[in-house]
């Protein structure tokens, strides 16, 4: 059984966190292609998905967004998990509130997009540098801190639970790849 990680990143993050859930399906036996999704040469070749985008301006990336439109015919068949990475870690105050606002945003665009599973918001790294200066001022207004906010036990947790429902013992029936 091989599953696509595929990813879309700006700045890196977005990619970590997916070498990560790849390392703990491989650690669970399934074997898995972790690559960028504008990469992607055969998407009908896997027996699943778990598919991530950085956040920007409240969407997945477009390399992300097109792989989805592009592959919807693959992906209606077969298990799909979502993951976005943004920075709801990075907020404070009042703007705490945000996280879960964004996360059921992105869950509400790509659920029309993909008969996904399960989607997930995780926190990525957010730094000075990614932003212009008027973003930074937007950022400072937002009370964002900058920093690396990846959680890898819940990222790992995550990625254990999709390993547990893809194993030959779990719920998932697997669709046959095309040949
Ligand atoms: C231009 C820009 C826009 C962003 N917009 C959002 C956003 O709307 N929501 C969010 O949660 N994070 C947003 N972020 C934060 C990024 O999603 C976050 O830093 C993430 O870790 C980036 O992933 P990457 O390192 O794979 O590019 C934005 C970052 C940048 C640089």
């Amino acid at each position: 059984m091989t599953i696509l990680v595929g990813y879309a990143t700006a700045h890196g993050s977005t990619r970590s966190i997916a070498e990560r859930i790849g390392a703990v399906l491989a650690e669970h036996g399934i074997g898995a292609d972790v690559r960028p999704m504008d990469e992607v040469k055969d998407a009908a070749g896997y027996e699943g998905f778990v598919l991530g985008s950085a956040v920007h301006s409240h969407a997945w990336l477009a390399e992300a967004g097109d792989f989805v439109a592009g592959q919807h015919g693959v992906l209606a068949g077969r298990p799909v998990w979502l993951f976005s990475v943004g920075m709801p870690a990075a907020l404070r105050g009042p703007w705490r509130g945000f996280g879960p606002k964004e996360e059921t945003v992105l869950a509400d665009q790509l659920h029309a997009r993909v008969d996904a599973r399960e989607h997930r918001l995780f926190s990525g790294v957010f730094q000075r540098e990614h932003v212009s200066f008027a973003g930074h001022l937007v950022c400072r207004a937002l009370g964002v801190r900058y920093g690396d906010y990846r959680n890898w036990a819940e990222i790992e947790a995550w990625a254990s639970t999709v390993a547990d429902e893809l194993s030959p013992s779990g719920s998932t029936p697997l669709a046959r790849p095309a040949v």
